[in-house]
């Protein structure tokens, strides 16, 4: 099969980033089928807007992913699908490891019996806890502080295990903050309820929230708020597809981290957010939230040399305002 006609699953591809890699996909030249339960995906904008094939179903309905396997020629699985609320995972564990584990356990046997063996996987920066030392490299201590943390760590070593038993290659992406939106508006995010702070900061904007609430400002940081990484997500989309030419063209299995290797604040974000949109909104200032950390920043050093990662959109403006144009106008 040459590279350019190969087909791609992508669960959990009618999500936020999940649609962003399809774009990105499309646009290298490959095929794509979207697997997703709808959920919390949208149905509108792979089917209308990517218009791409949608099969609507669970990663842990076996039945589906062999008859899906056998009926096309699938080169690689890039895996979205997934919960991804960590305040919900610590009140309901179960769910979540039923969800992102136990379902991507199904979909990798699926691979296996279909002898699919490459597989893109969206792990999270959250697998590190709390930092030992920033911007944090691949090698870091593993301290998984929630439910959702740790799936997503199970699932890493079961990545592992698949190897060496099976030979099933990997590109394990731990992302830091997914942020941005496709920048002309075609794509963005759009997640109910949302946890993430740039789209409450635009939702507040828009005078969808009453107010945004900082959650600490008593932190060791310049402006005492916490400090995050937050990367584009059409940067991430990029990395993706980069993640399925190395396992296409018969590479190991890695890690990589993917941000954007500068820290803002929940201030900046804020001021940035009330730049971009003009707007002014009630800002609420709270306790700090227990497991929070004061600075969360990656390194992505290994994903720019081994992967020729290049981020284009490394400005917190630019990625706000890419946000706010899609904000607008899915809501206004
Ligand atoms: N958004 C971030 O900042 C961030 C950071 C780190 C890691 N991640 C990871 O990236 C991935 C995508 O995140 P997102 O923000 O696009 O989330 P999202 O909720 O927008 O997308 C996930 C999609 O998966 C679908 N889905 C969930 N479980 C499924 C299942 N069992 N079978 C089929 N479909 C299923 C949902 O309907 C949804 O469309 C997740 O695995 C998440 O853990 C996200």
């Amino acid at each position: 099969m040459s590279e350019a006609k190969s087909t791609i699953l992508v669960t959990g591809g009618a999500g936020y980033i999940g649609t962003h890699a399809v774009l990105a996909l499309k646009r290298a030249g490959y095929e794509v089928i979207v697997l997703d339960n709808l959920v919390y995906g949208h149905r509108e904008l792979v089917e209308d807007v990517l218009q791409v094939k949608l099969i609507v179903g669970d990663t842990n309905d076996r039945t589906l992913l062999d008859e899906l396997f056998a009926t096309h020629n699938i080169a690689a699985v890039m895996h979205f699908a997934a919960y991804i609320a960590v305040g919900e995972s610590v009140v309901e564990p179960g769910k979540y490891y039923r969800n992102n584990v136990t379902g991507t356990l199904t979909l990798l046997e699926a691979m296996v019996a279909a002898s699919v063996k490459k597989f893109v996987f969206s792990s999270t920066c959250a697998v590190y806890g709390e930092p030992q030392k920033v911007p944090i490299p691949e090698d870091h201590p593993y301290n998984p502080m929630s439910p959702y943390a740790s799936s997503k760590l199970m699932v890493e070593r079961i990545l592992a295990d698949f190897d060496v038993a099976y030979g099933l290659k990997s590109v394990i992406f731990r992302y830091f903050n997914a942020a941005g939106a496709e920048p002309t508006g075609l794509l963005g995010e759009d997640h109910n309820p949302e946890t993430h702070l740039i789209p409450l900061v635009l939702l507040a904007a828009l005078g969808k929230r009453e107010s945004i609430t900082i959650l600490g400002t008593d932190y060791p940081t310049p402006d005492g708020t916490g400090v995050r990484d937050y990367i584009h997500v059409c940067d991430l989309a990029d990395a993706h597809v980069l993640g399925v030419k190395y396992l296409l063209k018969g590479n190991n299995s890695e890690i990589f981290n993917l941000g954007n290797g500068n820290g803002f604040s929940v201030r900046e974000v804020i001021e940035t957010g009330k730049a971009v949109t003009g707007r002014d909104f009630k800002v609420v200032e709270s306790d700090r939230r227990p497991g929070d950390v004061p600075v969360l920043v990656g390194s992505s050093d290994k994903a720019k040399q081994n992967l020729g990662w290049s981020p284009q959109y490394l400005d917190l403006r630019e990625i706000v305002m890419h946000a706010w144009q899609w904000h607008q106008k899915r809501h206004e």
